[in-house]
């Protein structure tokens, strides 16, 4: 059984018959309730119309949209399970379909959670250095009023959806981002076509010679991200994911702005640090940069210290 607990299926359209037997299955979650009213008009529950044309252009992923994304109108997402419960998101797994054909796609719907269902340590330090225009939004947002609450949920999705499509643009290993909508973020599913996730490098058990193909691959984008200004911010084995051999990073929506956040450099340190020393206790060692050598080294291509 995969992890999100909905038998492999190994084709990626959902006929009648799937659509059924997910219907019933009832540990299937349920669309967000701000979409319930219209937005499912006329479809069986649980089931929306696709979302597509309800983001506007700057909310969609970059062009050109890749040829496996379902753009039509007539599509219907629905929702096939839950792929993690996070402490600020919760991410679902969701085909988007044109009925009576074979135009379907997955991908993940990563909801950020408003109001109380969420902690908030670590909005303020994060939000240092980036630009909120309207006064009023940073003192509700201060204040963590209701409306503050549900304003911060929704400009974390802004977020991660404007580092994510940036960072596509820049050719960097990331889920495509489809669209954001509100508090949600639709994000290419990366994984196996019967909706099996993949994996977190922190699951993966890599023999040597992997290790070191995994570091290989992890550090150019890193450098890249640091030459652009930038660091995850939340680097760690939990925030990749290894698909069939290739790494990809997700878990952008605290990106931070190494020049314009105060705390940048240190952000930039703790990456390299916690990535590093997953790798160096797994016993890598002979390759350029050395896990021990990467912080110093993202700090020259950052331009935080000389070469
Ligand atoms: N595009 C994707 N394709 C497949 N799985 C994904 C995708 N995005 C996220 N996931 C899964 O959902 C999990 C949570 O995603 P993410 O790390 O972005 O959210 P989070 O709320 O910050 O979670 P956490 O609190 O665990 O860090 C990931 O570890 C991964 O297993
Ligand atoms: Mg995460």
């Amino acid at each position: 059984m995969p992890a999100h607990g909905y038998p492999r299926r190994g084709k990626r359209r959902f006929d009648d018959d799937e659509l059924t037997f997910l219907r019933r299955d009832r540990h299937r979650a349920r669309l967000p309730a701000e979409d319930a009213a219209d937005a499912t008009d006329g479809l069986p529950e649980g089931d929306r119309w696709s979302t597509w044309d309800q983001s506007p252009p700057t909310q969609r992923g970059p062009r050109p949209y890749p040829d496996w994304l379902v753009t039509e109108l007539a599509a219907v997402d629905t929702e096939l399970g839950i792929l993690k419960t996070g402490k600020e998101a919760e991410v679902f797994l969701v085909g988007r379909a044109v009925p009576e054909t074979q135009r379907s796609c997955l991908l993940a719907a990563k909801r950020y959670r408003n109001a109380e269902h969420r902690t908030f340590q670590r909005d303020s330090q994060y939000l240092e250095g980036r630009k909120v225009r309207a006064s009023r939004d940073n003192r509700a947002m201060a204040g963590r009023t209701a409306a503050g609450r549900a304003m911060i949920a929704t400009q974390w999705a802004a977020a991660e959806f404007a580092a994510l499509s940036q960072l596509s643009r820049a050719g960097l290993p990331v889920p495509y981002p489809v669209q954001v909508l509100g508090t949600e973020l639709l994000l290419e599913f990366i994984g196996d076509p019967d909706g099996t996730p993949a994996p977190r490098l922190a699951e993966t058990r890599p023999d040597p010679a992997s290790l070191m193909a995994l570091w290989d691959q992890l550090v150019p984008p890193l450098c890249t991200l640091a030459r652009l200004g930038l660091a995850h911010g939340d680097l760690s084995a939990f925030n990749l994911l290894v698909h069939r051999g290739r790494l990809l990073m997700i878990d952008m929506p605290q990106v931070v702005d190494i020049i314009a956040n105060p705390r940048g450099g240190e952000f930039l340190d703790r990456d390299a640090t916690n990535i590093a020393r997953w790798f160096a206790a797994r016993g890598l060692a002979g390759c350029d940069p050395e896990p021990a050598g990467l912080a110093a080294a993202l700090r020259v291509e950052a331009g935080l210290s000389a070469a």
